[in-house]
């Protein structure tokens, strides 16, 4: 079955043609072409995403994308995926528009996709990531989304923890701005974080690890966030790189901590880990050393770092799992909803 993928959630324009096989016992996809329109520059002289700006871009990019997706295959799909929420409703709604229109001329079935679901199919692209066993424990971590989600199956998924302000990319984001770093922040925060060094631990920096004891699985980060601008109040000759590292450790920290509570409680048989925070290596790194020394036998997964971020591939791996489910929704009933939840 081929799935046309489209997705407009926040400031990527996505459109991908994906192949998917197997059925829900063992699903295997194979992208034949996965476009992203990215918007950075555009938004990168306000510091964050201006939605309407966002909307009209995607107005823009979604015909243009389509136009190069199609090729001597492109002009046969079986269905349409398009993200229908969470996001930014206005540049849902472009997405959504383009999808009704495609649908109607194609003649196809439309299925409506959750972002986050998305994340969450992201691991299985690549080709190598079939083997997913149940039940899984995920850790989505992205620009709006810090959340501990209980997997039984493919869309069968359960929160079982999430951040109760600020989302994790969110925090990276803020801070990197505090810092003078450009949008978006995350990935350059990582970087300036790569560059302390010893000598840098003269300025004994440290930071709170907000909600790590607490019996829960949720989380927060904007006491975290507002740590680091009384950090650079009251020390102005602080080293940036060095703060920098101190709040992605402690990011980082809150973040491997929980969800290793969550896996002691759930005992998972595998680990996902999805969302634009999974490419940071830190955290790839220190859950991967934490799982090994605690000898847990669990699986864990990641995306490959060209899925992390935001596409239209994931979407129509989402997309799939609805198709063969036959969960299609008619086009005038589709509705954009920004606060939409797993
Ligand atoms: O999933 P995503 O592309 O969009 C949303 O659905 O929100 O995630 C974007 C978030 C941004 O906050 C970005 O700063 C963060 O992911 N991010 C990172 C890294 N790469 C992207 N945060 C920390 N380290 C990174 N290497
Ligand atoms: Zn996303």
């Amino acid at each position: 079955m081929k799935i046309l993928g489209i997705e407009t959630s926040c400031d990527e324009t996505g459109i991908a043609l994906v192949e998917a096989n197997g059925g829900l016992k063992n699903p295997r996809f194979r992208v034949i072409k996965n476009l992203v329109a990215s918007q950075i520059k555009i938004h990168a002289p306000f510091g964050g995403v201006v939605p309407n700006l966002a909307k009209r871009e995607h107005e823009k990019n979604l015909p243009i994308l389509y136009k190069k997706l199609l090729g001597r295959f492109t002009s046969k799909f079986d269905a349409v995926a398009v993200t229908t929420g969470p996001g930014l409703e206005p540049c849902l709604w472009e997405g959504i528009n383009f999808a009704q229109s495609l649908a109607k001329e194609h003649k196809k079935p439309i299925v409506a996709v959750n972002h986050m679901a998305g994340h969450l199919a992201s691991i299985l692209l690549g080709g190598k990531n079939e083997n997913i066993r149940f039940p899984a424990l995920a850790l989505l971590v992205s620009g709006g989304h810090t959340e501990l989600v209980l997997m039984k199956g493919w869309l069968n998924y359960k929160i079982v923890g999430e951040t109760l302000d600020d989302a994790v990319g969110e925090a990276f984001d803020k801070v990197a701005r505090l810092l003078g770093l450009p949008y978006p922040g995350g990935p350059a925060l990582s970087k300036l974080a790569d560059k302390s060094n010893v000598k840098h631990q003269m300025f004994n920096i440290k930071l709170p690890r907000p909600m790590i004891n607490s019996k829960d699985f949720n989380f927060s980060f904007s006491g975290l966030k507002t740590a680091v601008l009384y950090a650079l109040r009251d020390n102005p000759k602080i080293n940036k790189a060095a703060l920098a590292k101190e709040f992605q450790n402690s990011a980082i920290e809150v973040l491997v901590i929980k969800t290793l509570k969550a896996v002691e409680k759930h005992k998972p048989k595998t680990l996902i880990v999805a969302g634009g925070v999974a490419a940071n290596k830190h955290l790839r790194k220190e859950l991967i050393k934490t799982i090994n020394s605690r000898r847990l036998p669990l699986k864990t997964f990641f995306p490959e770092k060209s899925f992390t971020g935001d596409n239209a591939a994931m979407i129509a791996v989402a997309g799939y799992f609805h198709a063969l489910k036959r969960d299609f929704t008619k086009p005038a009933k589709l509705k954009a909803s920004g606060r939409l939840s797993l």
